[in-house]
């Protein structure tokens, strides 16, 4: 086994949060607008609802909500980098990092960037966060993974839409999850899924996807096992990439197999698939919305199990790693999230969530205001010169109230960032 300074000391994550936009369409409805049967998406696809952005939310916003929520019971003084992990990016060039830096007033010596490799820019974030917090065991790292899944309407990967945003903050003193320095990786250039700069929907090969998925998650756990010398049976619970809800039976199946041992029991998954569900893809925050799920609505105490988690961006880059859920994990998560922020969103109809895609910003540098929907503490106001304009807000209409946090750092209400 490979001896590095994490052990001696544990580093992982101490606080997470989550966003999810306040709209959604539900797959049936969708299912019958495109004339094919609602098995299809609710079994076939194991997704039942579908988290639609409005034309003021992007990821940045949120990312930024997400972000407030993990930093809600963490000192802002101490984040030492922020990392945001995007395919959807904004800018070619500046950081959407940056603006999640001015929206949460984050310290000015903070050092702010973006990272891509499909889903998997959020691993790769979360590896260089324990590389740093290892060697500087008084810093900790923001990562903030956000995206909009999109392929287009009428397509076979329409029904896998979905966007969400999830915050980690990794640290030496993580009191939910601490990562074990194990890990196997995998790349390969494949053309499995991609998106050309002048497209605004991804271009996927979504059987082949499958295939170099089940692949990739071979190779990257014979490395693990490699590297770690554990079994399958080592691991209490496992959370995937999830696409769709249905790829976690697939892998864990497919990996069952290769590990040998007992058949794949997937009523294990039950609980990291939940959230995925209702909100559909989420690329890189996806594997991080399963284990937000599988912690908040597992029945039994999961303190002191390992999980195996499975990270996968197409392209193609993987990762099989571990951590083991700390003692006391719960009080530092939202047990009624379902309620308060699934079930609580507006149902859009087929030709509302339609709308909502087919809003474009203008691109030719005119003053354009967005039109105001219901988002999270942060907005996309607008354009201006070819800049976007953020703002602060309260959050409109939220039905059942916030969890009492602690108290966090007012954002002052209503500016720009021009
Ligand atoms: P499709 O080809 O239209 O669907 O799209 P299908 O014909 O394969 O059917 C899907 C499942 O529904 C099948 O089950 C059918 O049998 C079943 P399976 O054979 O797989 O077990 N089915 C039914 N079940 C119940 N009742 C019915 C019924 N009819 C059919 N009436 C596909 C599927 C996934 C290809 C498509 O949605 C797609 O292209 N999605 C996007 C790509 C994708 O999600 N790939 C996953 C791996 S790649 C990845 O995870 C990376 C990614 O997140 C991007 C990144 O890294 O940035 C995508």
């Amino acid at each position: 086994m490979r001896s590095t300074k994490h052990n001696q000391m544990q580093v992982g994550i101490e606080a997470l949060g989550m966003y999810v936009p306040r709209y959604y369409l539900p797959l049936r409805d969708l299912a019958a607008a495109r004339g094919v049967a609602p098995g299809k998406f609710l079994q076939g696809l194991g997704q039942e609802e579908m988290g639609v952005p409005p034309p003021d939310e992007d990821v940045v916003t949120m990312a930024a909500n997400a972000a407030r929520e993990a930093l809600a019971v963490v000192d802002t003084d101490s984040i030492d980098t922020l990392m945001f992990a995007t395919e959807s990016g904004i800018d070619q060039s500046k950081a959407a990092a940056i603006y999640v830096h001015h929206l949460l007033q984050l310290p000015k010596y903070c050092k702010s960037f973006e990272i891509k490799q499909a889903c998997c820019g959020s691993t790769a974030a979360l590896q260089m966060a324990l590389a740093i917090v290892a060697q500087r065991p008084e810093r900790k790292v923001l990562i903030v993974a956000s995206d909009v899944a999109r392929y287009g309407f009428n397509t076979p990967g329409e029904p896998t839409q979905g966007a969400g945003a999830v915050a980690m903050v990794i640290s030496a003193t993580p009191r939910i999850l601490a990562l074990e320095p194990e890990w196997g990786a995998y790349t390969e250039d494949v053309m499995d899924f991609w998106r050309p700069n002048y497209l605004d929907e991804a271009v996927v090969d979504g059987k082949y996807s499958i295939k170099v998925y089940l692949k990739a998650l071979a190779e990257s756990w014979t490395q693990y096992v490699a590297e770690s010398g554990r079994t399958l049976a080592q691991h209490d619970r496992c959370c995937y990439h999830l696409p769709f809800t249905r790829m976690a039976h697939k892998a864990h199946q497919h990996l069952s197999k290769l590990a040998g041992g007992d058949p794949a029991d997937v009523t294990l998954l039950a609980d990291s698939l939940q959230y995925n569900r209702r909100i559909g893809n989420s690329y890189t925050a996806s594997l991080y919305v399963g284990l937000l799920s599988l912690l908040e609505t597992a029945a039994t105490d999961l303190a002191g199990q390992r999980l195996g988690l499975f990270s996968y961006g197409s392209g193609c880059m993987a990762a099989f790693f571990s951590g083991v859920v700390m003692k006391g994990y719960r009080k530092h998560l939202q047990p009624d999230r379902a309620s308060v922020d699934l079930d609580t969103r507006h149902r859009l109809t087929v030709e509302l969530y339609e709308a909502f895609y087919r809003h474009e910003l203008p691109r030719d540098g005119r003053r354009y205001r967005t039109p105001v929907n219901e988002t999270g503490n942060f907005r996309l106001s607008g354009v201006e010169g070819h800049k976007r304009l953020y703002e602060s807000c309260a959050p409109v209409a939220r039905l059942v109230p916030e969890t009492p946090r602690a108290p966090v750092r007012r954002v002052g209400g209503g500016y720009c960032i021009a």
